[in-house]
């Protein structure tokens, strides 16, 4: 079974129902096992047990949260270990073009620093899955979910290459 970890940071509310409808779309994908975890609750034998991995935080001042950022910093003494997971993003922000796109790429960038393979999308929302508030509608419901399917499926299409 693939494992997809989903981590987040929310203090209002928004951040964790994008997180959980994610994993509603992570979940229908046959094969692969969702796990949704709070950012503070996450240790670093989590990430090292995942073959994808999830981070959404809520956009401050342009970036992620100090929580999202502390795990990040934690992550340094297995660097190196999450080389070839697959990797995303997520956020939710008060408004559009108001730091969403800032905070999807402070999370990418730690994510290639550890070498892993970012799903982007060539259709929408491309550096990863941005939401303005709660994901409320049943259009930003459907993108939560789809983004969470289509992660699971290139998460189980990477794992199953097997090593030379
Ligand atoms: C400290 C702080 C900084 C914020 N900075 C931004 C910002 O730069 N841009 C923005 O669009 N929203 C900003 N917001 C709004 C949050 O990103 C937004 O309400 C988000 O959905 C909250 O997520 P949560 O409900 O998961 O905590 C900020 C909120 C706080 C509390």
């Amino acid at each position: 079974m693939v494992s997809v970890l989903v981590i987040y940071d929310s203090k209002t509310g928004n951040t964790e129902k994008a997180a959980f409808l994610i994993a509603e779309g992570v979940s229908s994908v046959k094969g692969v096992n969702c796990v949704v975890k709070k950012v503070d609750k996450t240790d670093l034998d989590d990430l090292l047990g995942a073959d994808g991995i999830m981070i959404g935080s809520p956009t401050y001042y342009g970036g992620m949260s100090a929580k999202v950022k502390d795990l990040i910093d934690r992550s340094v003494v297995i660097h190196g270990k999450l080389e070839g997971k697959v990797g995303a993003a997520f956020t939710t922000s008060g408004g559009t073009a108001t730091g969403a796109e800032t905070t999807l790429l402070s999370i990418v960038k730690a994510m290639l620093i550890h070498g892993m393979i970012i799903k982007g999308n060539p259709r929408d929302k491309h550096y990863g899955l941005a939401v303005v508030e709660a994901p409320e509608s049943e259009e930003d419901k459907k993108l939560c979910r789809e983004f969470g399917r289509s992660f699971a499926d290139l998460t189980l299409k990477i794992s199953r290459i097997p090593s030379q």
